[in-house]
């Protein structure tokens, strides 16, 4: 496997945090600092902050993500924001399946690849996040479920789509919890869904497609987390609204 292949990026998951003025406060003070980057840069607000961000980031090198989408085009889904609603502000990437929307918001597999095919229909890159519980980890069964769940997420995503893919590894237990996942245990399961990857589309495809890991990425431990061969990135929640740590772990990537 060839890291040259693919692109290291760096997310920051920005979860229910930040007004719109301090929205655009952190990202003052992000811009300088992940200014000249060797890895992709992106910022993933809550809605609200997205027209200040998009305004903000325009002419930087940090794109801007939605934290969720909805999968139907319009209609009577209310509270819901589509695709083309994020899409018509200048938003370039959404996660989808973060196992915080699975746990609280009834968000299944299905559900997962319905919001996938949405977003990528409309031009987005999506970061997709599979993971397992700590009893998940502890049955033995993380990397038959992580498989399952890249799977069902990537149903009917053609191998042209997969360059907008980007699979995030977050194993539930490490999130928000401090406890990261060892740099070994995050390999192996990246280099399983990247072998998932292989199956559906070939090795080109998954030579090429952008794994990140997630779950208590920090200053310290990115970049042993990161030289790892396929740890392509990482998903940062906590460390994403502090810049010196974002930057530190941007920069941890760009090496
Ligand atoms: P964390 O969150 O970095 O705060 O653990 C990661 C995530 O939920 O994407």
């Amino acid at each position: 496997m060839n890291k040259a292949k693919r692109k290291a990026v760096i997310a920051g998951n920005w979860k229910m945090n930040k007004t719109a003025a301090e929205s655009a406060a952190l990202i003052d003070a992000l811009i300088p600092a992940v200014q000249g980057a060797g890895c992709d840069v992106v910022i993933c607000t809550p809605f609200t902050s997205l027209v200040t961000a998009v305004e903000k980031c325009a002419g930087t090198n940090i794109g801007v993500g939605a934290e969720n989408v909805h999968f139907e085009k319009s209609g009577a889904y209310t509270g819901e924001i589509s695709a083309d609603m994020l899409v018509d502000l200048g938003v370039k990437y959404v996660i989808v399946g973060h196992s915080e929307r699975r746990q609280y918001f009834a968000e299944t597999d299905e559900t997962v690849n319905k919001r996938t095919k949405a977003a990528l229909a409309a031009g987005l890159t999506v970061i997709v996040c599979v993971g397992e519980s700590l009893t998940q980890r502890e049955q033995g069964v993380t990397e038959e479920l992580v498989r399952l769940q890249t799977k069902i997420a990537l149903g009917g995503v053609s191998a042209g789509e997969m360059a907008r893919v980007i699979i995030a590894y977050e194993p539930v237990w490490a999130i928000g919890t401090g406890r990261t996942a060892t740099a070994e245990q995050a390999q192996e399961v990246c280099a399983a869904i990247r072998k998932v990857v292989g199956e559906l589309y070939g090795a080109d495809v998954a030579e090429a497609t952008t794994i990140q890991y997630g779950g208590s990425m920090n200053a310290g431990n990115a970049d042993e987390l990161l030289q790892k061969p396929d740890v392509d990135g990482g998903l940062i929640g906590g460390a994403s609204l502090k810049p010196a740590d974002f930057a530190a772990i941007v920069a941890a990537a760009g090496k």
